[in-house]
């Protein structure tokens, strides 16, 4: 296994490019199985979870061309066969393959995803929204084996909660049913608008983009496509945050501002110099004025709330500033786990239930140490951390960290950076 290795204390200057959102390529990967043919997809990121997503529908017989960040997937000869559990337990996104497969093909098991170091992670909501679409599942084994009788029926269905994995599952299976259904309650996140556009292209009759109400139109066939990948929203935070917690003054370009609304409230309520452009956003803190960061609060929500996968990074840099801020987690049962390693680095973090006070420090509060990445955020969380602490700092079990950032050392070195990898 490898380790990342951090020489902190450097400021960040300059300018990248933000790459496609991960949580957008996953979906709209998926959405291919939907109809024969080559689909384009551009703006797509090269990592670990996007390998993965393209190993399984290769499993069921798509065969994929990569030319630079275009893909090109032909979904001709999709058949059926069982989505396994070693597949799902390496990214639960895998379930996203239920919903095409049943609208293509009537028939889809899948291993229920298990839970993950952030929370039980269950999928009742998409279970209990195909059975409102006629589709009869059963789970034994640790798999749902979930089948339609006859074609799949339009229907309502009200998510309890605004799931975002479970509103993209049961938009890919109702856009092939016969009738209407109604997503009630359903997620708005930008990457579900990237989903309906591609689902449009396709030929599909969605309507209600960036609502919480989504109606869909059932159609006869889809064919393939031309879509774009939005940019990554969460990477444009994540890298923001680690130019203000580092200090310096930098340019990220392709980016969408308005795709990350309530951490730019936050990061200029916090002291952080930000300006937006139409695709880029640029972001200065003078190292010496890193101290003057005020401790600001955050509850994460469903978008266009505070956005949970941005939670860990604040909190990075939260232990940086010179007051105290109460940090919220309200979608996830357990992702606080940067915080012990962040303590680790220095950093006064109390936690009590879903919440978590930071006692900010200052920039000196911060020193090098031996951290453990635990899950994809919370190593992000480490990254911050360690470009802003004094001396070196090594973060092991970086495979988490590779899932959802391109090129992340290349980036961070781009922007004066010293940052490597080297074997455990
Ligand atoms: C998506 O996960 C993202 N993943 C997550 O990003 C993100 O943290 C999350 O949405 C919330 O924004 C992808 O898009 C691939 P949910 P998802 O269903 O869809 C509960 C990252 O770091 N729930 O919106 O799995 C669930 O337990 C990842 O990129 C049920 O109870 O999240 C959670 O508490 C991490 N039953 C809440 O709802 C269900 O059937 C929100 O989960 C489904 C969800």
């Amino acid at each position: 296994m490898e380790k990342l290795i951090i020489e902190g204390g450097r400021e960040l200057v300059g300018s990248i490019q933000i790459s496609g959102a991960k949580n957008a390529a996953l979906p709209l990967i998926a959405a291919t199985l939907l109809a024969p043919g080559i689909h384009e997809l551009t703006n797509v990121p090269d990592l670990r979870d996007t390998r993965t997503i393209l190993a399984l529908i290769g499993e069921l017989g798509c065969t994929c061309r990569r030319q630079g960040s275009t893909l090109y997937i032909d979904s001709s000869d999709v058949a059926y066969s069982e989505v396994s559990y070693d597949l799902v337990k390496t990214m639960r996104a895998s379930v996203l393959v239920l919903g095409p497969l049943l609208a293509r093909l009537g028939r889809a098991k899948v291993s229920l995803p298990g839970g993950c170091a952030i929370g039980e992670r269950p999928i009742n909501f998409h279970i209990r929204g195909f059975e409102r679409l006629g589709v009869h599942c059963t789970l034994e084994q640790g798999y749902v084996d979930a089948r339609r009788e006859g074609e799949l029926k339009g229907g309502t269905v009200h998510f309890d909660i605004p799931s975002v994995t479970g509103t993209e599952n049961l938009l890919m299976a109702a856009v092939l049913a016969r009738g209407t259904t109604v997503l009630k309650n359903a997620a708005r996140e930008p990457e579900i608008g990237n989903l309906i556009d591609m689902l449009n292209n396709m030929g599909a009759e969605v309507e209600g983009k960036g609502t919480d109400q989504i109606t869909i139109h059932g159609v006869d066939k889809l064919s393939a496509a031309k879509t774009a990948i939005i940019p990554d929203r969460i990477e444009t935070g994540t890298y923001l945050m680690a130019i203000a917690a580092a200090g310096g003054q930098a340019t990220l370009t392709g980016c969408e501002p308005g795709h990350l609304p309530a951490l730019l409230d936050k990061l200029m309520e916090a002291g952080v110099e930000v300006k937006t452009a139409e695709n880029s956003i640029s972001v200065s803190m003078a190292s010496n004025r890193r101290q003057a960061l005020k401790g600001v609060d955050i509850k994460t929500m469903v978008y266009p709330g505070y956005p949970t996968d941005l939670q860990a990074q604040f909190m990075a840099l939260m232990t940086l500033s010179s007051g105290i801020c109460v940090i919220k987690e309200t979608i996830f049962e357990n992702r606080f786990m940067h915080v012990a390693e962040l303590r680790r680095l220095g950093a006064q973090i109390q936690t009590e239930g879903n919440s978590a006070v930071v006692t900010g420090r200052g920039p000196e509060g911060l020193n090098g140490a031996r951290v453990m990445a635990t899950d994809l955020r919370a190593s992000s969380s480490l990254v911050i951390a360690a470009l802003a602490a004094a001396g070196r700092t090594e973060i092991s079990r970086i495979y988490h960290l590779e899932r959802g950032y391109e090129n992340l050392v290349d980036k961070l070195n781009g922007l004066g950076a010293k940052v490597w990898k080297e074997n455990e």
